[in-house]
């Protein structure tokens, strides 16, 4: 498909506000590996005040200088012998690192001092964004600590701002994500919280909304009249590497399933927000998710499935099973497969299907939504039907960005014959920035104090209320075919059984070629 030349540019991107960025878990693996890089990708794209600095702090012993080289390593790992070397000078040199676990209040001085003296140098205007990359079940205490030592600046109150990114998993279930709002509440005012979803800020993410609601072509068939179902598939091809110890608390289903394919289940089902500002977007969200019930047991049982990878072959290398894997239990019952039948209860929705399944060990990396219309109510050539499947829309997530539109030609010759053809739009062949690891545009929104893609207290809630039924009849009831997958393979057959009974089959890379 050809692309015009003609941008439509929605004002320019200025630099944030100078702030102090303070990472608890700077010590990790997400910081070596995400938050670093990014912030040097902010920095040589100008998306970065120069008045900035980070704190990092862990338990771990680190000096300053081992800080910034986590930096550089974090940085070459992902571009290697592509540096623009000054800029990350520039970055490095605002780097500090204080040693600390932060679930105690004594331990904050140190930090409130550092604080001080840093921002001083660089300028900082005492705003500070604080970044909880740390376990799950340190965030309420980090935050109450941060209160009772006076680290949090009321935004009610003129001065400097402070703000919070909080990675997932944001509570296990509904009561621990409410606990935790309720103790992230006693300290940040609402519009200070910033739950991060990575999927959020995915550029084929972020387009899905722009998508919808600034070609008027779609919108009119986007609908049950229209739409005959909906499906997102989420499949990785790796397996827990080396986290099965968090993973074997978590499983799919509360990994990916309730947060990032959630997301992705809003942004294709949701209404058109009034505006392109996060409590318009936010609010149209919720209303997607409040719209599907959440199920009973019996529903449960025949619109869930669950899987566990056992011993198979990726790429044609032997690869263990689940139970095999590190720090992980050898009679786990936890899913690394999970997939479910879903109905959004609202007049756009009503009666059409959107099946999902998320998938640890697949025998492929992909994310993709295919909307499948319906078939044309009258066929012209007779068997038709059966040899040509109905239009379907698919939208790339990744890693093949793209988005797909699949119809019917006449083949070019007396006899009258039909093939399907496809229409292609390829993100690569769109001019911009350089890609980078996704958080660049959610530091980016955080420090110009925009919240749109982040998960709001409501909408947290509102996906547990789906997801908690289904984890505790898994729980209660213990699945008795586990491994039901051999790794490398798209999941149990119970998978394909959920949608082939509705007359439908799942779609993966190879029908979109
Ligand atoms: C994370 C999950 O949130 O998302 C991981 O904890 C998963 O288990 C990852 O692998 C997938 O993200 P991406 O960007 O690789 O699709």
């Amino acid at each position: 498909m050809n692309q015009s030349a003609e941008y439509c540019d929605v004002g320019g991107m200025v630099a944030p506000p100078p702030c102090t960025m303070v990472i608890f878990g700077g010590s990790g693996d997400l910081t070596r590996r995400k938050l670093l890089p990014s912030l040097y990708n902010m920095a040589r794209e100008g998306f970065l005040n120069e008045k900035f600095a980070v704190i990092g702090t862990g338990s771990t012993p680190l000096s300053d200088d081992d800080f910034r080289t986590r930096l550089r390593e974090g940085v070459e790992e992902m571009y290697p012998g592509a540096i623009d070397k000054a800029v990350l000078d520039r970055l490095a040199a605002s780097l500090y690192y204080v040693r600390g676990r932060f679930t105690k209040s004594e331990e904050f001085p140190a930090l409130k001092k550092r604080l001080e003296e840093v921002g001083e140098r660089h300028g900082t205007e005492g705003n500070v964004l604080y970044y909880l990359a740390i376990p799950p079940q340190s965030f309420g205490d980090v935050a109450d600590n941060l209160g009772k030592v006076g680290l949090v600046h009321d935004p009610l109150q003129p001065g400097p701002w402070t703000r919070l990114i909080i990675e997932k998993p944001f509570g296990d279930d509904l009561e621990s994500a409410q606990e935790l709002n309720r103790r992230l509440a006693a300290v940040f005012h609402e519009r200070q919280i910033h739950r991060i979803d990575h999927y959020l800020g995915k550029e084929t993410v972020q387009n899905i909304l722009l998508f919808r609601f600034t070609n008027g072509i779609f919108e009119p068939v986007w609908n049950r009249r229209y739409v005959d179902h909906v499906q997102i598939t989420v499949a990785e091809k790796l397996g827990v590497e080396g986290r099965g110890a968090f993973y074997d608390h978590a499983g799919s289903l509360r990994d990916v399933m309730q947060n990032h394919m959630f997301q992705l289940l809003c942004l294709v089902a949701m209404e058109p927000p009034n505006k392109l500002e996060a409590e318009a977007v936010r609010s149209e969200k919720v209303k997607v998710l409040d719209a599907i019930h959440p199920m009973s047991p019996a529903e449960i049982d025949r619109f869930t499935v669950r899987g566990q990878y056992g011993p198979g072959t990726v790429d044609g290398k032997a690869v263990p099973g689940y139970r095999q894997e590190p720090s992980v239990s050898p009679t786990s019952n936890i899913d690394t497969f999970s997939a479910v039948r879903l109905e959004v209860e609202n007049w756009r929705w009503a009666g059409v299907p959107f099946y999902l399944r998320t998938g640890k060990r697949l025998p492929v990396r992909d994310t993709e939504i295919v909307v499948q219309f319906r078939q044309a109510p009258l066929m012209l050539l007779d068997g038709m039907a059966a040899r040509q499947p109905p239009n379907r829309l698919t939208i790339h997530v990744q890693p093949d960005e793209r988005i797909t539109l699949r119809f019917h030609a006449k083949c070019p010759g007396p006899p009258v014959r039909l093939a399907p053809v496809q229409m292609e739009f390829k993100y690569s062949e769109l001019d911009g920035k350089t890609r980078g690891t996704g958080y660049e545009t959610l530091l980016y929104d955080c420090m110009m104090g925009d919240r749109m893609l982040f998960h709001r207290a409501d909408m947290v809630e509102s996906a547990w209320r789906i997801a908690t039924p289904i984890l505790k009849q898994w729980e209660s009831q213990q699945p008795k075919d586990f491994p039901n997958y051999p790794a490398g393979t798209w999941g149990p057959p119970a998978a394909e059984e959920l949608i082939q009974r509705d007359g439908h089959r799942w779609f993966g890379p190879d029908d979109h070629t």
